[in-house]
């Protein structure tokens, strides 16, 4: 059921949340399914419903940066310099974490990613709820984020007490995840707030995953992909369904903004408008190089990944 995000629905559902029910929240990236990260059941629950693997950790919100005690034992200087300056905002850290968040929300790991979303719904409902939650995007696993309430999968929505609609994702891609529990930060996941961003608060290059141990769980190589098959073009012709940056020359085909922040938010939406079409393939426009466009490289590319 959609509701839209008053103050009375967002009461109703921080009273689902303390009894143990899931719940469609909107954030700035992408829609999030919130459970209480100290309730293990709806931590199971929120499992099953994506059909995710057990290994993949959760990102747990916070209303504000004072709660990270609530579910990490230490906030390191950098952190607090990124913490600062992003957030409210997408960009996730990964610190170790108290032993009172149960490992089931973490994928085994002694480590928490935590964020505070930069939606005051979101906000809202943790601190109506009174407990930090687990929001892993709504959407099966494998399956493309909604950026808006009616793109959660009815299978999704189903499991849910209730959605709460906030409107269209103003970022739309997914958080940024860094690793801060080593001696350098390191780039687990690009997202919402970009490299260099990063860089220039810290002062120094951030390292990037390369595989090994300190990678992160939840990047598999196929995800975030539409129902239909992904493929990389020069350009559009007239008959593509799919994605470009010029005016479209037919109606299966969507322009985006070419500044990559523009893009970002139009992305998703857009690859489930055109899902709906049921297209042989999506065409996408091969996209700049550069380094702003790093994060939506990432999705485009996981997306077209046939593994
Ligand atoms: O923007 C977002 O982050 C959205 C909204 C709803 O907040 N949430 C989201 O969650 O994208 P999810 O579950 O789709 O992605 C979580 C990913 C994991 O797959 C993993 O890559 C990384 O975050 N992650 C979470 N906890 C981690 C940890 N302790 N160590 C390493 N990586 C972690
Ligand atoms: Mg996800």
């Amino acid at each position: 059921m959609i509701l839209s995000a008053t103050p009375d629905a967002i009461g109703e559902a921080a009273r689902a949340i303390v009894r143990g029910e899931l719940v469609g929240m909107p954030t700035e990236t992408v829609y999030g399914i919130a459970a209480n990260v100290f309730d293990e059941n709806a931590v199971r629950a929120t499992f099953r419903l994506k059909n995710r693997p057990a290994d993949n950790p959760l990102i747990v919100h916070l209303a504000r940066t004072q709660q990270w005690s609530l579910v990490a034992t230490v906030f390191s200087a950098d952190a607090e310099r990124l913490a600062a300056h992003f957030w409210p905002g997408p960009l996730s850290l990964v610190l170790p974490k108290q032993a009172s968040v149960p490992t089931v929300a973490t994928g085994g790991l002694d480590t928490v990613a935590i964020r505070v979303p930069d939606h005051p719904t979101a906000r809202q409902l943790i601190l109506e709820a009174g407990t930090p939650l687990t929001a892993p995007s709504a959407n099966s696993f494998m399956s493309l984020s909604p950026t808006r309430a009616q793109d959660i999968e009815t299978a999704i929505a189903t499991g849910l007490s209730c959605i709460l609609d906030g409107g269209s994702c103003l970022v739309g891609i997914e958080s940024t995840v860094v690793d801060m529990t080593g001696a350098e930060p390191i780039l687990l996941r690009p997202g919402g707030v970009s490299r260099l961003a990063i860089e220039r608060i810290l002062g120094r290059p951030i390292l990037t995953t390369r595989g090994g141990e300190r990678r992160s769980p939840g990047m598999y190589d196929r995800h975030y992909a539409p129902v239909a098959p992904i493929r990389l073009v020069e350009r559009l012709g007239p008959l593509d369904c799919g994605i470009s940056f010029r005016a479209p020359l037919n109606a299966s085909q969507a322009r985006l903004p070419n500044d990559a922040i523009g893009y970002a938010k139009e992305l998703y939406k857009s690859l489930h408008d055109l899902d709906r079409l049921n297209p042989r393939e999506i065409a996408v426009e091969l996209l700049p190089d550069s380094d702003e466009w790093e994060a939506v490289r990432d999705r485009i590319l996981r997306a077209t990944s046939r593994k």
